[in-house]
């Protein structure tokens, strides 16, 4: 029997998991966080792709029958590869399932007057993925879409600063670009898994009717509804909620930071996966 792997390049990751596990609390879970060569967001799409499939390798040797790319900048650069030139010769039998397809899926469900703002990293942005699934999603003309790469955000939170003078300057700054370009956006997607952590300070920034929309929910509902509709998965997937935590940095490190993004105390692992 299996886990559900979710793989992050860092930390970000655990708001999706937390999300996740709080939905489907019976399945277990493997983390693995890339930390030793985290940000991804700013890397190339070659190497973005090679890191990403050396996580994906990892996890199916741990046990995962189903993983989940918890990173916007991997399932942007990575997940189109691994699904269609990997997964087909690596493991069949297995899924490799990303962030932005259910993160569109969710727009509808949120834009009245469609104006709006995604917020990621560099990576993502010049991807140009988001606007590309909206598109053939819902077609041309249904959304304006304005996206903001905020370079500062992931170093924040990486560091624990969530608050103060100096979060709250690189929270507003990015925001007040965005809507410079676009004063009429009624939804912002933080398209970035480490972005829900400075939530708080992007309220405080932005008018009250505005929604800001986190993944971790979107992402938890549709491998709710994945599982359901392939019962073939749901039968090779442990039930014992068992959660374990790998990094290929420091595992201490990893527990304490974890522990804040989780609200609860971590115990993980150091993995190698380079070989
Ligand atoms: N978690 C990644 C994402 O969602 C961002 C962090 C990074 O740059 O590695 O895009």
């Amino acid at each position: 029997m299996g886990s559900i792997g979710v793989f992050d390049s860092g930390y970000g990751g655990l708001t999706i998991l937390k999300e996740i596990i709080r939905a489907l609390p019976q399945y277990n879970y493997i983390y693995l966080g890339d930390n030793a060569r985290t940000p991804y967001g700013s890397r190339s799409f070659e190497a973005v792709y090679h890191y990403t499939g050396e996580a994906v390798r990892k996890l199916f040797d741990m046990g995962a029958q189903l993983v989940i790319l918890a990173c916007n900048t991997a399932s942007a650069k990575a997940l189109r590869s691994i699904q269609q030139i990997d997964l087909p010769v690596l493991a069949p039998e297995r899924r490799v399932l990303g962030v932005i397809r259910p993160s569109v899926e969710a727009l509808a469900d949120y834009s009245k007057n469609g104006h709006v703002g995604i917020l990621a990293t560099r990576g993502t942005v010049a991807s140009a993925s988001y606007p590309l699934e909206i598109e053939k999603l819902y077609g041309k003309g249904r959304f304006r879409i304005t996206q903001l790469a905020c370079p500062m955000w992931v170093p924040l939170v990486e560091n624990n600063e969530l608050e103060g003078a100096g979060a709250e300057y690189f929270v507003r700054k990015y925001l007040q670009e965005l809507f410079a370009i676009d004063p009429e956006i009624d939804t912002i997607i933080l398209a970035c898994t480490h972005y829900p952590l400075l939530r708080r300070l992007i309220e405080k920034e932005v008018a009250r009717h505005v929604k800001i929309v986190g993944q971790g929910h979107i992402v938890a509902d549709s491998l709710k509804d994945y599982l359901r509709r392939h019962p073939e998965m749901d039968l090779r997937l442990a039930k014992e909620g068992k959660v374990s935590y790998y990094t290929t940095d420091k595992a201490e490190l990893f527990e304490q930071i974890a522990g804040i993004f989780m609200e609860q105390k971590i115990k993980c692992e150091y993995v190698q996966i380079c070989p």
